[in-house]
């Protein structure tokens, strides 16, 4: 089988997967529920020097693995997290990475109670990025531990900012957050579905997947950084995707909250069997294997199709979704496709579940 452990700063892990802050993370036994049911870390929700007053409602699904949330940073006091929680998480074998945000004030007041009580990382949030360099020397400067400097996929420039931030310390970065602000109304009241200013929400989960994918690659071309991939991952598929993409570790937030934290064993095996059936003797393997793939200029080459019969149920993907109406199928399973109407766009391979419809440039469905 292949082997999930993995190093980040130096620290070796059980499991790729660590629990990112949100609602699971709301005390330290469920950062204790989550290692124990196999993640290899698990984030605090944010400390901050007020507990949060979280307006209602600010969780509402948003479509399939996704959730928009107008929720704020954790609503024990800090007190609470550095004399009891973090303690009680530590005591019971959980690897713990503490989330400070998001002032420099706050770093300074925080970083070190945090480290004192235990916590084997700090992660540093802001919603702003440029206070995230002040908040990094603060901490630098007071705690030993690795610091994990939290990224937002709004910034603007992300390999700009990982180069600022390993240049103030930061010993990696977590890539990327909830993506927004983004906004759902109920047609039937005319009201938002949050309770937040303006109705206004992130979003995370399966749809926040492929904004989440570019900013890892993205982090990981220009830089040398281990990087924790965190975004829109539910199955092992996603995870490899991360990996392939330059993360070192995985975070998981939206699907644990939706299927329970039972889903790191879950993902932990599957993970283990699919590296194995992808020909990758452990994560640290995978990690990166995209980036030589992903280049500045654009392929040119027309797609060149394959098509078993075998592997082919019929459903018709590939005819009925065609916006050039380029295939056919037959009964009898003879594909057909007027190369005057086809455009090479690749959309037909991409639908095809059963495998049956290949291209030079997709092995299989996505
Ligand atoms: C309800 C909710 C609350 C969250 N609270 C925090 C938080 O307090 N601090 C933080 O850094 N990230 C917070 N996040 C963001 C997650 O840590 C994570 O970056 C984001 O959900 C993307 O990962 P996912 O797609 O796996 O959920 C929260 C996410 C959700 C869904």
């Amino acid at each position: 089988m292949a082997d999930i452990q993995v190093n980040l700063c130096g620290r070796a892990l059980k499991a790729p997967f660590i629990l990112g802050s949100g609602p699971l993370s709301y005390s330290g036994a469920s950062l204790v529920a989550a290692c124990e049911a196999g993640a290899g870390a698990a984030v605090t929700k944010t400390l901050r020097a007020r507990p949060a007053d979280n307006p209602f409602p600010h969780m509402v699904a948003a479509g399939p693995g996704t959730i928009i949330n107008g929720e704020k940073w954790a609503d024990l006091t800090a007190e609470q997290w550095i004399n009891e929680e973090i303690p009680y998480a530590k005591a019971r074998g959980a690897v713990v990475i503490a989330s400070v945000g998001h002032t420099p004030e706050e770093a300074r007041e925080l970083v070190e109670p945090v480290a004192r009580a235990g916590a084997d990382f700090i992660e540093l949030v802001s919603y702003r990025e440029d206070t995230m360099v002040p908040m990094l020397e603060e901490t630098k400067k007071r705690v030993n531990i690795p610091v994990l400097a939290k990224m937002s996929p709004n910034w603007p420039d992300l390999p700009g900012a990982a180069g600022r931030f390993l240049a103030a310390g930061a010993d990696a970065l977590t890539v990327a957050d909830s993506y927004g602000p983004v906004l759902r109304l109920d047609i039937r009241t005319a009201r938002p579905v949050l309770g937040s200013p303006y109705g206004f929400g992130w979003l995370t989960g399966a749809a926040l997947k492929p904004i989440t994918l570019r900013c890892v690659a993205e982090v990981a071309l220009a830089h040398k950084a281990a990087i924790v991939g965190l975004g829109g991952v539910g199955n092992a598929e996603d995870a490899v995707e991360m990996l392939l993409a330059g993360a070192t570790a995985i975070g998981v937030c939206t699907a644990a909250i939706n299927k329970g934290v039972k889903i790191f064993g879950e993902l932990n095996r599957k993970l283990a069997a699919l590296l194995d059936e992808l020909g990758y003797p452990s994560v640290a393997a995978a990690s990166g294997r995209a980036l030589s793939h992903l280049r500045a200029g654009e392929q040119k080459e027309k797609l060149v199709f394959q098509y078993d019969p075998g592997k082919c149920n019929r459903c018709l993907l590939c005819v009925t979704r065609c916006p050039y109406g380029a295939r056919t199928l037959r009964e009898d399973k003879v594909m057909g496709l007027d190369e005057g109407q086809c455009r090479s766009c690749g959309y037909c391979v991409s639908l095809c579940r059963q495998g049956a419809l290949t291209s030079n440039y997709l092995a299989g469905p996505v």
